[in-house]
C-alpha cells in the first residue's frame, strides 16, 4: 500500500484534480458540441448541470476518496464492510476504475494526432479548407504507421509520469502544465478580445435561443458536464486518497468545477472569435480543432504560426494532464491488491491501453476500418460511446447512491462542517436524489426507452 504515505501539497492536490478535470473534453469537445447545437442554451443547460448535479457527485468522489484513502476497489470494499449486513462484495463497484482505461485506448490516439499536429504546424500550415479536410483524413486512413508512432510517444510520455508517482509525477507533470495552459488561455483570450468578431463570439455562447435546443441537445450537455468534470471512473476517489488531512473538500471541488468551467468557456470564446474572424460555420463538427482552425491560423498570416503552436500545446498540455488521472486509479489498485511495483503496474496497464488503442486506428484505417468494426461501427467509436453514455453515467449514479446511503449520516460531519447546514441538506437531497434520477432520465433517454 503506498496511497497512505505519499500525499499531495494542498496545491499539488488541486491542480492535479484541475488537470484532471481540464482535458481535451473542454479544449476539444466543448466547443464542437456547442457549435452543433447552436450556442446559448446549450452552454446555458451545461452549466447548470454542473452546479446541480455535476458539482454534487465530484463532492462525493471527493469525499469517498478522502474516507477511504485507497484506491477505488478497496475502498468501496471497506464501505461494503462498514454496513450491519456487511457487503464486501460492493468492491465490484470499483471496477468503474478501469472505465479510465478504455477511455485511454482512444484518449491517447488523439493527444497523439495533437503531437502530429503540432509537428506539421511547424513544417508550416494547410491554406484551404480541403487541403485541411485532406491532411486530417490523409491521417486517420493511410498514415496508420505515423499515428502508432505518435501514439507510442504520447503513451511513453504519460506512462513516464504515471511512474513517478503521485508526489515526482503526476503533482510535479500538474504544477508545470497546469500554470502554463493557464497563461496560454489567457494570452489567447485576450487576443481574441481584440478582434472585432469577440462580439459576435460571446453572443453566440451567452444569449440562450431557446428553439434551437432540442431534447438530443439537452442529454448531450448532461452527458458532458460529466466527462469534463472527470466523474465516474474513479480519477476523482484515487486523487483524494492522497489529499492532505486539512484540505476543505467542498471548496477544493468548486474550485475544481469553477477552473474547468471557465476554461471551457473561454476555448469557446477564443475558438468562436476565431471562426467568425474568418467566416466559417460553428457547426464543424468532431474536425473543428484539426481541420478548421489550421486553416484559420495559416489566415492570420505570420502570427499564425505562433498562436496554432501555442494553441495546440495547450490542447496538449490539457490532455496530458487528464491521460495521468485516467491511468493512475488502475495503476494503484494494482499496486495495492496485487503487491506489484510501480514500475510493472504502470507498463503492464499501459501496455493494455496501448494495444487496444492500436485498434482504435485501424479501426479508422480505409484498409483494415471493416476488420476492425463490430456491428457496423468502427472499434474507436464503440470505445467512445461506451464509455461516454453507458460506463460513466452509470458509475456516477453508483458513486451517488454509495455516498448517500450506504455512508452514514455522521460520517458525513466533516462536509456538513464545510458547507453549513443549509447547503449541506441542498447537496445531500442532490445526491440521493436529484442526481441519480437525473442521470438514469438520461440514460433512458439515450436508449430510447423514454422520449423527452
Ligand atoms: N475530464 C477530462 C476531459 O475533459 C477527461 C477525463 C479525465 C475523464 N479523467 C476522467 C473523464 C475520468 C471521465 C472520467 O477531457
Amino acid at each position: 500500500m503506498e496511497s497512505r504515505k505519499t500525499r499531495f501539497t494542498r496545491w499539488g492536490f488541486i491542480f492535479a484534480t484541475v488537470g484532471s478535470a481540464v482535458g481535451l473534453g473542454n479544449i476539444w469537445k466543448f466547443p464542437y458540441i456547442t457549435g452543433e447545437y447552436g450556442g446559448g442554451a446549450f452552454v446555458l443547460v451545461y452549466l447548470l448541470t454542473i452546479m446541480f448535479v455535476g458539482i454534487s457527485i465530484l463532492i462525493a468522489e471527493m469525499f469517498l476518496g478522502n474516507y477511504g484513502k485507497s484506491d477505488a476497489v478497496s475502498t468501496f470494499e471497506m464501505i461494503g464492510n462498514e454496513l450491519p449486513e456487511k457487503k464486501p462484495s460492493m468492491r465490484y463497484l470499483g471496477f468503474m476504475t478501469f472505465n479510465g482505461l478504455i477511455i485511454m485506448t482512444f484518449y491517447s490516439v488523439v493527444i497523439g494526432w495533437i503531437f502530429y499536429y503540432i509537428y506539421s504546424a511547424i513544417n508550416g500550415l494547410p491554406t484551404t479548407v480541403s487541403e485541411a479536410e485532406t491532411e486530417f483524413s490523409t491521417l486517420i486512413g493511410e498514415n496508420i504507421w505515423t499515428q502508432i508512432f505518435f501514439h507510442t510517444f504520447a503513451t511513453l510520455t504519460i506512462l513516464h509520469f504515471v511512474n513517478g508517482g503521485i508526489k515526482k509525477g503526476i503533482e510535479k507533470l500538474n504544477n508545470l502544465l497546469i500554470p502554463s495552459l493557464l497563461v496560454i488561455m489567457v494570452g489567447l483570450l485576450i487576443y481574441s478580445m481584440t478582434l472585432p468578431a469577440f462580439g459576435d463570439s460571446f453572443k453566440f455562447l451567452f444569449y440562450p435561443e431557446w428553439d434551437k435546443l432540442s431534447s438530443e441537445a439537452f442529454i448531450r450537455a448532461v452527458g458532458h458536464s460529466f466527462f469534463t468534470l472527470s466523474l465516474g471512473m474513479g480519477a476523482i476517489i484515487t486523487y483524494s486518497a492522497s489529499v492532505p488531512n486539512s484540505i476543505n473538500l467542498t471548496k477544493s471541488a468548486l474550485t475544481v468545477g469553477f477552473f474547468d468551467t471557465v476554461i471551457a468557456l473561454v476555448a469557446g470564446l477564443v475558438i468562436f472569435t476565431f471562426l467568425f474572424q474568418y467566416g466559417e460555420e460553428p457547426s464543424k463538427g468532431a474536425g473543428l480543432v484539426f481541420i478548421s482552425m489550421p486553416v484559420i491560423f495559416s489566415q492570420m498570416g505570420e502570427i499564425g504560426s505562433v498562436i496554432s503552436v501555442l494553441f495546440l500545446s495547450a490542447l496538449a498540455m490539457a490532455g496530458l494532464t487528464s491521460a495521468v488521472s485516467l491511468v493512475e486509479p488502475a495503476v494503484l489498485y494494482v499496486i495495492n491488491r496485487f503487491n506489484m511495483s510501480r514500475f510493472r503496474a504502470t507498463i503492464s496497464m499501459g501496455f493494455v491501453y496501448w494495444l487496444i488503442g492500436i485498434f482504435a486506428i485501424l479501426s479508422y484505417s480505409t484498409t483494415y476500418g471493416e476488420t476492425f468494426s463490430l456491428f457496423g461501427k468502427p472499434i474507436f467509436d464503440i470505445l467512445e460511446t461506451t464509455t461516454d453514455s453507458l460506463l460513466l453515467p452509470l458509475s456516477g449514479i453508483f458513486i451517488a447512491l454509495v455516498t448517500g446511503y450506504a455512508i452514514r449520516k455522521v460520517d458525513l460531519k466533516k462536509l456538513q462542517i464545510e458547507m453549513g447546514d443549509v447547503m449541506f441538506r441542498v447537496w445531500y437531497f442532490s445526491i440521493r436524489v436529484i442526481s441519480p434520477i437525473a442521470v438514469l432520465f438520461l440514460m433512458l433517454n439515450l436508449f430510447g426507452v423514454i422520449e423527452l
